[in-house]
This record gives C-alpha cells, structure tokens and sequence, in this order.
C-alpha cells in the first residue's frame, strides 16, 4: 500500500518543485559569484607580484648590508691606518680616522681595537644611533695579517625605514598565503549551508504539501466511497459535510443528485406497484360485482315466491333476505370504491396558482361546515361533524403545475382522515388545519394538521400503501391514492407529528419552473407506459 495517496504525492511534488527549483538556481548563481568574486581576489598573479615585492625588499636589505660590509673593507685595506695600527701609534691613528670618518655619511662609529678587543682609538658621530628611525651594523675587519693583531670596528646606520617595510611585506604575504589556502575551505562551508538550506526548504515542502494534500484528498476519497456504496445500489447513504470550498459543493451537489435520484426511483417503484394494485382492484371489482344482481335477485325470488305456512321459515327466509341485502349493498360500495381506485386517472399538469385553488377549497369545506347540521362536507362528500378546519395560505401567488380535481382529491381525502381521527378521541370540536408553506425557490409544501391520535412510528410508511387501515369500515385506499397523485406531481408525501401531537400529513410539491417541476410532467407520461398503466385514464 502507498504510504501517501497519488493526489497527496502529486500534490506534494508541486509544492516541492515550486520551492526547490527556485532555491537551487539561487544556490547555483550563489556559487558561481563566490567562486568567481574569490578567484579574482586570489589570481595567482597577486600572489605572484606579491612574492617578487618580497624578494625586492629582501634583495635591497642584502645589498645594503653588503655595501657596507665592501665600505668596511676599503677602510680597511688603507694603508696609512694599516700602517698606524702596526705601529700601533695613537697620534697618526687618531689622524687617519678624522681624516676617513668624514668621507663615510652613513658611520656613526670607526675605531680600532688590539687584539684584546681593548679600544685604542675611535671617532664617533656627533649624535648617537637614533633606533626609531635607523638600524645599526657592526662591521669588524682586520687590519693585520696576524690572527691576534689589531682590527678595524665600524658601525653603519641605514633608514629602518626600509626594513620594517621589508617585515610589513613579508607578513600580508604570509597572511595572504593563509587566506589562499583557506579558500577552498571557506567555499566549502559556503555550499555546506546552502545544502543545508536546500535539505530544511525540501522537508517543509514536503510536510506542507502533505498537510495541504491530505484534507484534500481524505475528503475526495470519502466522495469516492460514498459513489462506489451508491454504485453498489444504496441510495441512502450520503457524503458529510464539512469545510467551505469547491470540495464543499461538490458534496453537496453529490448528495442533491443522490436525493433526487432516490426519490425519483421510490417514484417510480411505486408508480409500479400501483399499478399492480388497481389491476387487482379492477378484476376484484369485475369479479364481484357480476354475480351480485342475481344472488340478490334470487334471494329475493325464493323470499317472494314462498306461500307456505311455516312461520319460523318465514322468518329464516325474512332475515337471510336482510341479511343478503344488506352485504350485497356494502358490498357494492365496496366494488364502486374499487372500480373507482381502479380506474384513478392520470394526472394532467397544468399551471395554477396554487394559493386560488386552495382559496376555493377552503371555501368549498367552510361551505359546509357552517349548515345548521354541522356536518363538514365538500361537494357531497359527507365528512364528519364538530371539526373546525382552519387555513393557512399566502397572499402572493405561487405557480404549481397541477391537476386540479386530482389536488382536490388530495385535500379532501387528507382533511377526512385528520376529521375522522379527531373524532375518535374527543367529543369536542377537534381542530384541523390546512397550512401552505414555501420551503424555497423550488419547492412548497401543504401541511394538514389535526389534535387526534396520531399516527405510530411504525406505521408512518406503510399508510401510503393500499388496503392498510384501522378503521373498521375502511378500505385504506385513500392515502395510496393521495400519494399516488402526489407522486405524479412530482412531489412526495410524509407522515409526522404535528404540534397538537395529532399527525401531520406534509405534502411537499415543486413549484413550476424547478427542475423536478419539469421532470414530474416528462416523467408522468413516460413511467405509465413503462409500467404498462393503461387502464382507467381518462
Ligand atoms: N390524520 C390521521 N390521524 C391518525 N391516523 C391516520 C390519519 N390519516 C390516516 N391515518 C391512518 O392511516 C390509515 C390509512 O388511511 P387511508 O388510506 O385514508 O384509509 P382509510 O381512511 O380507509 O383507513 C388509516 O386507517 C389510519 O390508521
Ligand atoms: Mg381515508
């Protein structure tokens, strides 16, 4: 397994090149300038020059102190004052050195010793060897054959100045000798800390690009699984939301689609098995309803055919003849209740102002409340009493595409059932109310409220399926039929609780111009013919 994922590498590359690269062109450019600034600095020629400056100074020194070695010589080789000193007679001694000592400028000091090394005479310079600013030079030389006999002792003064220049010259050399050397060294330690720089640049780049990454592609991989669950057929599952980016939406619209597709296919599978249902329904309601007439007719025959005189007979006959009737009878209503679930027709959408239409149901129902009986009808259909229905709709208008009777349907057969259920429980006036509300710019949603029982948990889904009831004289088709039309709205259906702790039925249907508003009337047509629905359409 990959310790990073390929985003999460990629990522951390780009994050990588775009520090390194500019980094080593600086280390690169770095480098050819120090190494170009230092091999001008130490052209071996400097060195060179410097060397030849040297040996100058050295080769003055030398010269100097040689002339005045040869100087020493030629006072030396004097034969007068070889002569004197031979003779070793002070007064032509003491002569011959004033008569020298002043042809030499640079002598601080000419005298002659005898072989003990005893002065016999000498002539000095008026001032004294000043060591600030001259150097002195002993010269001895002798002015006999003999090992022991008398030598000549002269002391030169040359301007220091020349030597200590010589000593200054001589140090820069050394010191620039050591620098040169060094060089390499200090280029070395130079590159050292750019790899250094270059080594702490590439980390970070990597842990940033890492940090950066990982968010990123944790998040995209979770997408990745959720579509891979949702390939495998569960539409429930759904991506979490976090964060405020690109990522973000891209979740959220994943999970719209994921909504809309999972809506549309409980759609479409109930579509089909409503189908199913009112197929059954119809042959139900052929089956039974043809044998009715005669069983009837024959019951009534036997009983108005019968002239014996058997009372209790009589009476067998009298009852069965009611009992039969009356079954017959409900159970007419029911093939009626039957034939007509069977033959529901289609819904036709067109557009309407939705907050009209529920105007004129609400005055359709108050119509009918309000007769002295206090029965709550709508167009004939006798609903039940005590029950106040109040309404809730907005002023503006608001654009449904919808099938009018088929809407009125669904009110009557919602606002019935929230009648009924209140008449249960209370022998006051129960409350009821119908409630329009726009959820957003694509959808509405019409809520109908009571303060009966309510409706169990459990069976908050499968009311919507037919035959499921538990009212003794019901058919439990009313909300599959309400449901049914609904869904060809477009819309859906839901049971909650509303705030009386009654239900709430929640209806909740596009408005014309959403997408699902569009796809609901594409659709309606389509799933019929795939379902093979033909039958009872208008
Ligand atoms: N407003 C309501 N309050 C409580 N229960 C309800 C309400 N509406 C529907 N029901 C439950 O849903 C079942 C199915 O309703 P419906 O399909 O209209 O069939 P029917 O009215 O013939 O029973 C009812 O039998 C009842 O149990
Ligand atoms: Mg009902």
């Amino acid at each position: 397994m990959a310790l990073l994922s390929r985003t999460t590498r990629k990522l951390t590359l780009a994050v990588l090149l775009a520090a390194v690269i500019p980094l080593a062109a600086a280390i690169i450019i770095a480098r050819s300038l120090v190494s170009n600034v230092s091999a001008q600095l130490y052209n071996p020629r400097v060195g060179e020059e410097l060397e030849r400056s040297l040996d100058l100074y050295k080769e003055l020194a030398a010269s100097l102190k040689s002339t005045m070695r040869y100087q020493a010589e030629a006072i030396a080789a004097q034969e007068g004052l070889r002569a004197a000193a031979m003779l070793n007679h002070r007064p032509s001694l003491e002569q011959e050195l004033a008569e020298i000592f002043p042809t030499h400028t640079n002598l601080v000091q000419l005298a002659v010793v005898d072989g003990d090394g005893e002065i016999v005479v000498e002539k000095k310079r008026f001032t004294a060897v000043n060591v600030n600013t001259e150097l002195a030079l002993e010269v001895r030389k002798p002015l006999s054959n003999k090992a022991d006999g008398p030598q000549l002792l002269a002391v030169f003064v040359t301007p220091k100045a020349r030597f200590d220049e010589r000593d200054q010259m001589e140090e820069t050399v050394r010191t620039y000798r050591q620098i040169e050397a060094s060089r390499s060294q200090v280029e070395r330690a130079h590159l050292y800390a750019f790899t250094v720089l270059l080594v702490i640049t590439m980390l970070a780049a990597v842990t940033l690009g890492t940090l950066l990454s990982r968010g990123v592609t944790r998040r995209i991989g979770l997408l990745a699984h959720v579509a891979q669950v949702v390939g495998s057929g569960d539409l429930s599952v759904r991506v979490p939301i976090q964060g405020k980016d690109e990522i973000t939406e891209l979740a959220k619209a994943f999970n719209r689609m994921l909504r809309e597709v999972q809506r549309s296919r409980a759609r479409i599978e109930f579509l089909q098995r409503m189908g199913t249902w009112q197929e059954m329904a119809r042959r139900l309601a052929h089956e039974i309803k043809n044998p009715l007439t005669p069983i009837q007719l024959a019951v009534e025959e036997i009983h108005a055919r019968y002239q014996g005189d058997d009372a209790s007979f009589r009476k067998l006959l009298e009852t069965t003849h009611g009992v039969v009737t009356e079954e017959v009878a409900s159970l007419r209503r029911l093939v009626t209740e039957f034939s007509a679930f069977a033959r529901l027709p289609r819904a036709d959408l067109s557009n309407h102002d939705i907050c009209v239409f529920l105007r004129e149901q609400q005055k359709h129902m108050v119509l009918f409340t309000d007769d002295e009986s206090g029965i709550l009808r709508t167009d004939g259909d006798v609903l039940e009493r005590a029950v106040d229905v109040s309404w809730e709709i907005a002023t503006r208008p608001i654009a449904v595409y919808m099938d009018q009777q088929m809407m009125h349907r669904v009110l009557v057969n919602l606002v019935r059932n929230a009648a009924q259920a209140v008449s249960v429980k209370q022998s006051a006036r129960g409350r009821v109310r119908v409630r329009l509300r726009e959820v957003d710019k694509d959808w509405i949603t019409i809520e109908v409220d009571d303060d009966g029982p309510g409706i169990p948990i459990e069976m908050r889904e499968t009311i919507f399926d037919p035959y499921v009831t538990t009212k003794a004289d019901g058919t439990g088709l009313g909300l599959s039929i309400v449901k049914k039309i609904v869904m060809e709205h477009g819309g859906s259906i839901e049971a909650t609780e509303s705030e009386w702790h009654g239900a709430r039925l929640v209806v909740t249907l596009p408005r014309a111009g959403s997408s699902a508003s569009f796809a609901a009337r594409a659709q309606v047509g389509q799933s019929l013919q795939m379902t093979g629905m033909t039958m009872g359409e208008r």
